[in-house]
């Protein structure tokens, strides 16, 4: 287990469930995860693992449906004190003032973050103007309108758009997709979040563009001093951007650790599985391989260690009925496995 002390970010036990009308899915299932202040921790895992809903319940954006348990705990620590965001209230000032203050997000789909009836710069000057206090603790600077727009320019051109003074008053749609997630980009830093939260952000575009985009990230976060939550399938993106990650799978985290680690040396099933068709990873720019069989249905969710129903190495009676706990192998590292020791309570 990491030693939490210095986190910005800990999440403690994060249970997220939707009611639907099958039935309750269980999307999130007692996650506990740090970050700390200017570091990347990468979360990796197949599709439907939960790793959208776990992120988006430390910006509270879950849908209606969606319930956190009362014993989740998500604080975030600041200057100003310590929060607990699972605690505040739903709609209340100081959740907007988190989203895009302390906390900026970047998505796959450029289009979650802009409106298309607004241009660029108006949308940018306002997310400026509205966390002007954020803006004035982190830079020691207030801005007005004016100071605003320049800022957002100095932003855009910042991640290398050119002609930055005349797109700043395009819209959304006249921009290319490289160009719109650049914006976005812009967009999400120009407030000088101290987490940015990225949900796969690159996954949409060229493999080229990709690569630039995360060099411009890496190199953002080292001048900004930000730590980012970085959401990916991509084993390849993990090595090049997350000294940790996390690996997911139906809602728990089964294995985490220093990236360059877990790469050489996977402890869980599940993460060998992952990682077994790649040769290379680090150099390897391709998508996870999937593990054979395919992922049970958060409606059924099996008994005992979620993976039990695709696992190599399962051992019945066991893996079917107990849930493994989170077994520490070294100061950093832990994995939640049987094979590894320890039961859950
Ligand atoms: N609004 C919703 N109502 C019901 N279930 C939902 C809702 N949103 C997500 N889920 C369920 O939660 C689980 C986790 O979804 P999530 O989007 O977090 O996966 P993910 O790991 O981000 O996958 P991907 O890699 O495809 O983005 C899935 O089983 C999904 O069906
Ligand atoms: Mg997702």
């Amino acid at each position: 287990m990491t030693a939490n002390g210095g986190a910005l970010l800990e999440i403690t036990d994060l249970g997220v469930s939707f009611t639907t009308d099958e039935g309750m899915v269980r999307a999130v299932d007692g996650v506990s995860l740090a970050v700390h202040p200017g570091r990347t921790l990468g979360i990796v895992g197949e599709s439907g693992s939960g790793k959208s809903v776990a992120t988006k319940a430390v910006i509270r954006l879950l849908p209606a449906n969606a319930r956190i348990d009362g014993g989740s705990r998500i604080l975030l620590r600041r200057a100003e004190g310590e929060i607990d965001i699972a605690r505040l209230p739903a709609g209340g000032r100081e959740l907007r003032r988190l989203r895009g203050g302390d906390i900026g997000m970047i998505f796959q789909e450029p289009m979650a973050s802009f409106s298309p009836v607004y241009t660029i710069g108006n949308q940018m000057i306002e997310a400026i103007l509205a966390h002007r206090d954020h803006l004035d603790r982190r830079l020691g600077r207030r801005f007005d309108r004016r100071a605003a727009r320049d800022h957002a320019i100095r932003m855009l051109e910042r991640v290398g758009m050119s002609n930055a003074r005349l797109r700043i008053d395009q819209y959304p749609h006249e921009l290319s997709g490289g160009m719109r997630q650049r914006a976005m980009i812009a967009l999400a830093l120009s407030t000088h979040p101290s987490l940015l939260i990225a949900d796969e952000p690159t996954t949409a575009l060229d493999v080229t563009i990709q690569a630039q985009i995360l060099d411009l990230m890496l190199e953002l976060q080292r001048e900004l001093g930000m730590a980012m939550l970085f959401i990916t399938h991509d084993m390849g993106v993990i090595a090049r951007i997350a000294e940790e990650v996390a690996v997911m799978y139906l809602g728990r985290i089964v294995e985490r650790g220093p990236t360059r680690e877990v790469i050489r040396d996977p402890a869980h099933p599940y993460t060998r599985g992952l990682l077994a068709a790649l040769p290379r990873v680090e150099t390897s720019r391709r998508r996870l391989t999937p593990v054979p069989g395919d992922i049970p249905s958060p409606l059924q969710r099996p008994a005992g260690c979620p993976f039990h129903t695709r696992c190599p190495r399962r051992m019945p009676g066991l893996c079917d009925r107990e849930v493994p706990a989170d077994t520490a192998l070294d100061a950093r590292r832990s994995v939640a496995c049987h094979l590894f020791g320890g039961r859950a309570s």
